[in-house]
């Protein structure tokens, strides 16, 4: 999966000019990100938002920009690690309509998908933040999910 984001990166997102990651995030995003030269902004999340980013931290991070509107690229993960939470449907659905309303392009780690503690139901974001034809005209208002067959193959 590292080898097809970096690809995504390189090849497909050259005018995104803000990468937003969410911590605690898979650790090689980061340094990933770094490679590319884009500016990145890192929203913490909390134990009492229980690890989860909030539409109200993600509207906040972006206010606080010089240019809220600039195009950005989301990393979002879900399921978490090393977390492990789980969006659900609705929080999905309200983090879906800030990434619209700054016409964010979000790639999302969706690698455990099949591994979810219990009997939590896993939602895709792609549920509630998709568009296709705007993907293929513009890139932005779209998710990618991405899957790693390692992960894949240990459920
Ligand atoms: C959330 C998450 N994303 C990405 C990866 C990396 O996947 P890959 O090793 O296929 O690059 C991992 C690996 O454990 C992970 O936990």
């Amino acid at each position: 999966m590292k080898t097809v984001l970096l690809e995504y990166f390189c090849y497909t997102v050259l005018n995104v000019i803000v990468v937003v990651l969410v911590a605690p995030a898979w650790v090689t995003y980061h340094s990933q990100v770094t490679l590319t030269g884009k500016k990145s902004i890192v929203i913490q999340t909390t134990y009492e938002d229980g690890w989860k980013l909030t539409p109200h931290s993600l509207a906040q991070a972006v206010e606080r920009q010089a240019q809220p509107y600039e195009n950005k690229l989301v990393i979002f993960t879900n399921p978490g690690n090393p977390s492990g939470q789980v969006y659900t449907a609705e929080e999905l659905r309200e983090l879906a309509e800030v990434f619209r309303k700054y016409k964010m392009i979000v790639v999302s780690d969706e690698i455990y998908s099949y591994s979810t503690y219990d009997d939590t139901d896993y939602v895709s974001l792609s549920k509630y933040f998709n568009n296709h034809e705007a993907c293929a005209e513009y890139m932005k208002h779209c998710t990618r999910i991405l899957h790693a067959v390692s992960l894949f193959c240990s459920r």
